[in-house]
C-alpha cells in the first residue's frame, strides 16, 4: 500500500519524509488555508521534498477554468496531479486533462457509482472520503470495499485513495481491502508509529544494558 501525507504544512512532510515511508502528498484548499501561505508557493515546496505524486485541487467550478487552473499548476513540477471536483464539469476537466495526459485526482468521492464515472473519464486516482462518512453514520469502508471490488471486476487501472482517514484502524481496514493508496495526516502517522510495549520493550532493554555494558 502507498502512503501519501494529507497535509500543506511542510514541516510534517519533511519529517515523515525523513521516515522513508511517504510515497505522495495531497493538499487541498482547507490544509492550505490552514498554512495561510500562497498556494503556489506551498506546493513548490512540496515538490522540493517528496519525489512522487503531489495533489494540488482546482477552486474553478467550470471545467474550462479548472483546465486553465490546471495548466498552470503543471508547469510547477512534473509530479503534479490535479485534484478535481466529482462534478460534471469535473470530469468534463478530467476527461480534457487525461487527454493531455495530466494526471488527475478526482476527490469528494461519496458513492462507487461517482467512483466509477471518475474512473471512466480516465481518473489516474478516487479519493473517496471515508471519515467523512463514518461522521455522518455511515460505513465508510464498505465505499472502499465496493470500489475495490468493482475497479477489480474491469481490471480499471485508476488508483484508489482512501482520503479522510481519522485513525490507524481506517488505514489497517483499507489495507486489507486492498486499497492502493492511504492518504494520512501526520497526527495519524504518530499514531500508527506508537505502541506502549515497543517503549516499554527499549526502556527495559537499556535498563538490563546498563549493569554489563562496563564489563
Ligand atoms: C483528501 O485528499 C482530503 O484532503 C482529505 O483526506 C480530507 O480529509 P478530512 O475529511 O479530514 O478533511
Amino acid at each position: 500500500m502507498k502512503f501519501f501525507i494529507d497535509t500543506a504544512n511542510v514541516e510534517e512532510i519533511k519529517e515523515v519524509a525523513s521516515w522513508g515511508i511517504v510515497d505522495g502528498v495531497t493538499t487541498n484548499p482547507s490544509l492550505i488555508a490552514k498554512e495561510g501561505r500562497v498556494f503556489k508557493d506551498v506546493i513548490k515546496e512540496i515538490t522540493d521534498i517528496v519525489d512522487g505524486p503531489i495533489s494540488a485541487e482546482v477552486v474553478s467550478l467550470d471545467s474550462e477554468g479548472m483546465v486553465k487552473e490546471a495548466l498552470d499548476l503543471v508547469t510547477i513540477h512534473k509530479n503534479i496531479v490535479i485534484k478535481l471536483p466529482m462534478t460534471k464539469e469535473g470530469l468534463k476537466a478530467c476527461k480534457k486533462l487525461t487527454d493531455k495526459g495530466i494526471k488527475t485526482n478526482i476527490t469528494l468521492i461519496f458513492s462507487a457509482s461517482q467512483a466509477l464515472m471518475a474512473a471512466k473519464a480516465g481518473a489516474t486516482y478516487v479519493s473517496p472520503f471515508l471519515g467523512r462518512l463514518d461522521d455522518i453514520s455511515s460505513d465508510g469502508l464498505i465505499l472502499i470495499e465496493d470500489i475495490v471490488e468493482i475497479f477489480s471486476n474491469y481490471n480499471i487501472e485508476t488508483e484508489i485513495i482512501c482520503a479522510s482517514v481519522r485513525h490507524p484502524i481506517h488505514l489497517i481496514n483499507c489495507a486489507k481491502v486492498g486499497a492502493h493508496v492511504a492518504t494520512i495526516p501526520y497526527k495519524v502517522f504518530e499514531q500508527m508509529l506508537k505502541h506502549p510495549l515497543t517503549d516499554i520493550g527499549i526502556e527495559k532493554f537499556l535498563s538490563d544494558w546498563e549493569s554489563v555494558k562496563n564489563l
